[in-house]
């Protein structure tokens, strides 16, 4: 085990300024802005597509602030899969940690829904992403040729084992790192994590 999959058990200090809660409605502004800062045009998503991610069954929506939103992420949970949809950081707050919190707090969030493994698609060339989510666990399944468009392919992730995880890497650290939930319960309340159901 290396000493960098390793170091992705603790979030990092600078990255604990940041607070993580629930998205809510009123935060598609915020988010909407986000995701212009993350993507092109031709890749941002709709209005449309990020109301339904905050208002659809089974979705769990975080987003990180510091004074101003910093990151938002996106999963949906259908049994025991779920789906890691997007994950945004504004540039300003990049390489500090934040995407990784972001993912693992999201990866906690659907473990407690009742997701046991995690899907995922991403741009063979977003370098940034495919080394953020193998830091997490994920591991490479196939390639979806012209998924984006022509010649944009898509790799297929998946983390297998939620249900254990981060549990090889926890025991790589150390004997006593067998609830990693718990050890983090000031850092991360499930009870925030929950979205709101549409009124
Ligand atoms: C991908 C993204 C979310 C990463 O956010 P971040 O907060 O900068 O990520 P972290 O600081 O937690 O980085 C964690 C690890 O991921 C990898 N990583 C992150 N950015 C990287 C980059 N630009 N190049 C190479 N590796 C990178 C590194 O291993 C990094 O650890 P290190 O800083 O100790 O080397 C951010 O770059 C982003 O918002 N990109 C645009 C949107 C996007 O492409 N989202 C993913 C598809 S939905």
């Amino acid at each position: 085990m290396s000493a960098a999959a390793t170091g992705d058990l603790e979030p990092s200090a600078a990255s604990l300024r940041f607070s993580l809660l629930a998205a809510r409605r009123d935060d598609l502004p915020a988010i909407l802005r986000l995701e212009e800062q993350g993507f092109g045009p031709d890749e941002r998503w709709s209005e449309r597509s990020w109301a339904g991610e905050l208002l659809g069954e089974g979705r769990t929506v975080l987003l990180a602030r510091e004074a101003h939103p910093a990151g938002v992420v996106a999963l949906s949970t259908v049994g025991e899969l779920a789906d890691l949809h997007r994950v945004v950081v504004a540039p300003a707050y990049r390489r500090q940690g934040l995407g990784l919190r972001l993912v693992r707090a999201g990866l906690l969030a659907v473990r407690h829904a009742g997701a046991r493994a995690v899907m995922l698609e991403v741009e063979w060339t977003n370098e940034a992403a495919i080394a953020l989510y193998g830091r997490l666990g994920f591991e490479q399944l196939h390639v979806r040729r012209d998924y984006y468009g022509p010649g944009r392919h898509a790799l297929i992730m998946k983390l297998y084992d939620l249900e254990d995880w981060p549990g090889r890497f926890a025991r790589a650290v150390s004997e006593t790192a067998s609830d990693f939930a718990a050890e983090h319960a000031d850092d991360l309340s499930i009870a925030d994590l929950t979205t709101e159901e549409a009124p």
